[in-house]
């Protein structure tokens, strides 16, 4: 009777042991499979995860933001940004790089610089800087394509 009790005890003590177990490999799987599903996303929900085109690019996108205000205003642009680093920032997609690429950044940036040196028809010369943000995007990353057209002064 003693052992019976205690191999009795010792059974419901081992499946307590294991049902421990099977929720801690359940929970395991899930968390697994979660990760396993972002790493799919074309691009990682964690900011430290991000490229660093994908960064530089949402620096663009706010100068621009604050270059259109200033234009707007009519007011002096000086001492622009040029962004000559999108040359060498690693991309998220390493097929991005290529000649093509770097014709659509080199004109990105003569554009940044025509605008910077121009004391009228500064509208224009911004929305032309737009084209060549929309010209890139259109080939590679047509996604932030309806973001950056909100950026044209019309
Ligand atoms: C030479 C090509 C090129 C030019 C020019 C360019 N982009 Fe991009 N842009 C890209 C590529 C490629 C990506 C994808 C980056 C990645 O995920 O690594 C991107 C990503 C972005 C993103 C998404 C960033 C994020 O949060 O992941 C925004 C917004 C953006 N660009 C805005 C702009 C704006 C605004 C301009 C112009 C001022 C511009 N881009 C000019 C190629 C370009």
């Amino acid at each position: 009777m003693g052992l019976q009790l205690y191999e009795y005890l010792e059974g419901w003590a081992n499946f307590r042991i294991m049902r421990k177990e099977i929720i801690a490999v359940l929970i395991f799987g899930i968390v697994a499979c979660g990760q396993k599903q972002e790493c799919k996303k074309p691009r990682p929900v964690n900011p430290n995860g991000d490229s660093e085109l994908a960064l530089l690019m949402r620096d663009m996108f706010e100068e621009s933001d604050s270059l259109k205000q200033l234009i707007i205003e009519g007011r002096l642009l000086t001492g622009l940004k040029k962004y000559e680093d999108i040359h060498s920032a690693i991309p998220t997609d390493p097929t991005v790089k290529g000649p093509v690429f770097e014709a659509f950044a080199e004109a990105y940036i003569n554009s940044l610089k025509e605008l910077e040196s121009s004391d009228s028809s500064s509208v224009f010369k911004f929305n032309t800087m737009v084209d060549q943000c929309m010209n890139c995007h259109a080939e590679f990353c047509p996604g932030p394509k309806k973001r950056i057209k909100k950026l044209y002064i019309r």
